[in-house]
């Protein structure tokens, strides 16, 4: 059973939120770091005011990869994280800090995988002719957005979709599927959750 919870974020946090929101009552887990690699990312101050100890640690401070992923790792072992939830976090993490956190390290992405991992993934839906987009909770390996798949929502795509339609649709089922995903991976069930 995982029961301390740490999210890094880069942005907005609204998925962070949901995930930090969901976690009470008889949740396995409590969330006991945010953490953004950019300074003035909003989604601190929606942590901070849900009483959520923040950080930030800018990776423009350090002179590689390498650097900035050490200290990551030893700020998320000072929290006492047990397991780590990527919620629009925007760096790439190599796979020696992957294989730390192996099995113990989640994310959500914006497109139904393994269809169009990395970015713009909207866009490629629709540039595609595809009838449906989604989002989908994996556990993160090495490889880009590649890991064992825990759980997914299908958002059909209409004939007058653009990007920004289509992302902020998926982002409301996104706010559904990674607290639902999360509640049932701390209490270790890794079987794929496929939500209407
Ligand atoms: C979400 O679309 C998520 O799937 C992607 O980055 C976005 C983060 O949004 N990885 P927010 O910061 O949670 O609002």
């Amino acid at each position: 059973m995982i029961r301390r919870v740490a999210i890094l974020i880069s942005g907005g946090g609204s998925n962070m939120v949901r995930l930090v929101d969901s976690m009470t009552g008889d949740h396995p887990a409590r969330p006991v770091l945010v953490l953004s690699n950019v300074a003035r990312a909003a989604g601190l101050d929606h942590a901070a005011s849900r009483q959520v100890p923040v950080a930030t640690l800018p990776h423009t401070d350090f002179a590689d990869r390498a650097g900035f992923e050490a200290a990551l790792h030893d700020r998320l072992c000072a929290a006492g994280a047990e397991a780590i939830c990527l919620a629009g976090f925007m760096r790439i993490l190599t796979p020696d800090f992957v294989s730390r956190w192996q099995g113990r390290m989640l994310n959500i992405h914006p497109s139904l995988l393994p269809r169009y991992p990395g970015r713009d993934t909207h866009a490629r839906a629709i540039a595609a002719g595809d009838a449906e987009a989604g989002c989908s909770v994996h556990e993160v390996t090495a490889k880009l957005d590649a890991g064992p798949i825990l759980g997914q929502v299908r958002v059909p795509v209409r004939a007058d979709d653009t990007p920004a339609r289509l992302a902020s649709r998926v982002l409301t089922t996104e706010h559904r599927l990674y607290p639902a995903v999360l509640r049932r991976w701390a209490n270790g069930c890794r079987d794929p959750l496929l939500l209407p």
